[in-house]
């Protein structure tokens, strides 16, 4: 299945279940200066969840342009390193404003992984934020999911904020087991390494509280839903590859740098290169489309630093 036969499926399966297709936003988040670039799906809802806006639907879902190299989410040093971190992506999500909650958020994203993309339902690794009894009994009797592949994490890993203020709530994430041979040793494990064996696909956030500027957390006006699946690590595990790289969204990317520069990204010493480079010509093509030009400061700044590690690479 080709990545843009996965994105089409996932807007599809929502609409199916009442979500109205939403566009992507732009990177430049539309008046939020908490903000430098969009780094999820949910950011174009924040004012929704926050209850200062209201929209005349409660279901929405979209597979959103997002960038991750500055502020609380940055992924930039492990970009071309690990198989899975990119500056550029792009995350399908679904949402609930006040509508649905923990349990159909669940059995969603459940259905989706094991009918939709035939995922192996005893791969899948489950986690949730360690307070989080509901979600641990739906995991457990409502899905059916072995509770030893049930593990809780602290909210280092499991409460999601999208800034430092703005609405956040614990999380629960579906991992896949990517098989032994991709272990780092014996202390492998969610929540103990890095390695690219357990493999996060899906964030399921349940957004219960608005965070002001001095950490204080209120309710929101009613508990929502925020998911978000980056497409590139969807699409690898589909297809089979043990890296985004491999899968059809950098292919052809990766294909014409190798072609340009006369070495392959299979090597070990140009391979890191090859990759930062594919990932930082997306992420330079989709900033300027957006609008955004190099320059000394801001948006512009960030752009010119990553063609600048482009060049270098
Ligand atoms: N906002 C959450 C995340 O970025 C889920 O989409 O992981």
């Amino acid at each position: 299945m080709k990545g843009s036969e996965i994105r089409e499926r996932f807007l599809k399966y929502f609409e199916g279940k009442g979500h109205r297709r939403m566009r992507s936003s732009s990177l430049v988040p539309e008046a939020d200066p908490t903000l430098l670039f969009t780094n999820a799906g949910m950011v174009q809802f924040k004012n929704v969840f926050t209850g200062d806006e209201k929209l005349d639907f409660v279901r929405a879902v979209s597979s959103q342009k997002c960038l991750r190299v500055s502020g609380k989410h940055n992924d930039l040093e492990n970009v071309g390193v690990t198989a899975r971190h990119h500056t550029f992506f792009e995350m399908l999500g679904n949402f609930s404003f006040g509508d649905y909650f923990k349990e159909d958020a669940i059995f969603f994203g459940w259905e989706f992984l094991t009918k939709e993309m035939g995922l192996d339902k005893e791969k899948l690794w489950i986690t949730i934020f360690d307070e989080d009894d509901e979600a641990d009994e739906i995991w457990k009797t409502k899905i059916g999911v072995d509770p030893e592949r049930i593990v809780r994490m602290g909210e280092k890993d499991n409460f999601w904020a999208m800034g430092d203020t703005g609405p956040c709530g614990p999380c629960s994430e579906i991992h896949i087991d990517q098989g032994e041979e991709m272990s780092c040793g014996k202390n492998c494990g969610i929540g103990l390494c890095d390695c690219d064996r357990y493999l996060e696909l899906w964030n399921l956030v349940f957004m219960q509280f608005n965070r002001d500027q001095s950490g204080e957390m209120t309710p929101l006006p009613a508990p929502s839903i925020d998911t978000g699946m980056g497409l590139e690590r969807i699409a690898a595990v589909v297809q089979g590859v043990k890296s985004n790289y491999d899968s059809d969204l950098f292919t052809p990317i990766i294909k014409t740098v190798e072609e340009i520069a006369g070495i392959s990204n299979k090597d070990d010493k140009s391979g890191v290169s090859i990759r930062a480079i594919s990932d930082h010509c997306r992420s330079q093509a989709f900033l300027i489309a957006d609008g955004i030009l190099p320059s000394n400061e801001g948006r512009g700044y960030v752009l010119r630093r990553i063609i600048g590690r482009a060049a270098r690479h």
